[in-house]
């Protein structure tokens, strides 16, 4: 039996960012609309919007005019079709897994994704599905792993948290040889600086409480592709109800204002710390794409434009005491998890967003107790490296 179809076909015309006022001008801001649900002028008005013949709207689970203006603003970012806006990165990842993958089917990972992706993938499992993880160091060997039941190779680029490359490309080349789906979470790279569906992605995912967002007081995720994608992933949406409300949305839409602004420093910055922290007695294992001596180097130059985004990650000292004194000495730059903010943000994957990884599957691809990852931000690059340099002065690190 084939499955149900989405109740919404897509609507592809374009629409202004706010309705027009009932005096025929345009408010500068998309309306946040509280609303649940919208009340039927008439049975005719109920059938055109349920076939989708005009723009209306019946349930905030279904959809909701201020979240679907920044599907769209997403979308031409990314320049996708359409894209479906929720709850979270991760509701948009588990929303990818749920509408493609099957009881039966092969999901290859890369243990270079967000730490959350375990957790998912011990659910499903749970629900029948193979999960093979692989290095992101090893894309090169990813054919070996690729198997006749293999649904989806889901992959960042550069990868969370160490900033491994992963030519997108070659993927999808190894991915059409079994008709599985390429999905790219774009999050550290961001659209400013990267396309992931131009390399040859079928699908982009985002946390857009990142960088889309920018100002560390939302949380969204996000999906971008075909038409045909924003129906299937609507569905799931609809039936799961992970529908992000409006006034995030309202949040989101006005972090995204500022975003390519934002992106272009954070990229600057970043370039200019990472210059820096190379030539730093007490760090090493610097990853950073827009470094000539990192390995993604070559493959970030093709796959990137803009720069080489605002993520880094490096060892500090030999210990995991080191790591804490040197980020316990910084002023400027916040300890806290999340990227991509206005304000730089470090910490130490091994005790945040990796920790419940068994101890063993968090070192076993690179990541040590030492290791921190960098978030660089938009603050005066003057200000970055006297904070950097005053803090490893204080924490009195020895290269490894
Ligand atoms: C690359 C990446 N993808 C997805 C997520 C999950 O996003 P969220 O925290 O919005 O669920 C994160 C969270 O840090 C992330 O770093």
């Amino acid at each position: 039996m084939s499955p149900a179809k989405p109740n919404r076909p897509h609507r592809a015309q374009p629409h202004p960012a706010a309705p027009l006022t009932p005096y025929g001008n345009r408010p500068m801001v998309t309306p946040i609309v509280h609303a649940v649900n919208y009340e039927y002028l008439n049975f005719e008005v109920l059938r055109q919007i349920t076939d989708g013949e005009v723009d209306g709207y019946t349930y905030h689970r279904d959809d909701n005019p201020t979240v679907r203006a920044v599907e769209r603003q997403i979308a031409a970012l990314e320049g996708a079709e359409d894209c479906v806006v929720c709850t979270s990165g991760m509701a948009a990842c588990t929303m990818v897994y749920l509408t493609y993958l099957r009881a039966g089917g092969h999901l290859l990972l890369f243990h270079d994704v967000y730490g959350a992706h375990y957790k998912v993938s011990l659910i499903l499992e749970r629900l029948g599905v193979e999960v093979t993880w692989v290095d992101a160091a090893d894309w090169r060997t990813l054919a070996k792993h690729v198997k006749s039941n293999t649904q989806m190779i889901f992959l960042e680029t550069p990868s969370n948290p160490l900033c491994k490359t992963v030519d997108v490309a070659a993927v999808r080349r190894m991915a059409d040889k079994v008709g599985a789906l390429v999905v790219v979470d774009n999050t550290f790279a961001t659209p400013y600086h990267q396309h992931p569906l131009e390399l040859g992605a079928h699908l982009v995912v985002h946390s857009a409480t990142k960088a889309l967002g920018g100002h560390n007081d939302l949380m969204a995720g996000a999906v971008a592709g075909s038409k045909d994608d924003y129906d299937k992933l609507w569905f799931t949406r609809q039936a799961i109800g992970c529908t992000l409300d409006a006034y995030s949305a309202s949040l989101l839409e006005r972090g995204l204002k500022t975003f390519p602004l934002r992106a272009e420093r954070m990229a600057e910055n970043a370039l200019a710390v990472a210059k820096h922290l190379a030539k730093c007695p007490g760090i090493s294992n610097l990853r950073y794409p827009g470094l000539k001596a990192d390995e993604g180097h070559r493959i970030s130059v093709r796959q990137m434009r803009n720069g080489f985004g605002g993520m880094m990650a490096f060892d500090v000292g030999r210990t995991q005491d080191d790591a804490k004194r040197f980020i316990s000495a910084l002023k400027t730059i916040r300890h806290a998890v999340s990227l991509g903010s206005t304000e730089s943000l470090i910490c130490i994957p091994f005790l945040t967003t990796m920790l419940y990884m068994p101890p063993e599957r968090r070192t076993a691809f690179g990541v040590r107790p030492n290791s921190v990852r960098l978030s660089v931000g938009v603050e005066p690059v003057g200000d970055l490296l006297a904070d950097l340099d005053q803090a490893l002065r204080q924490a009195k690190c020895r290269r490894r």
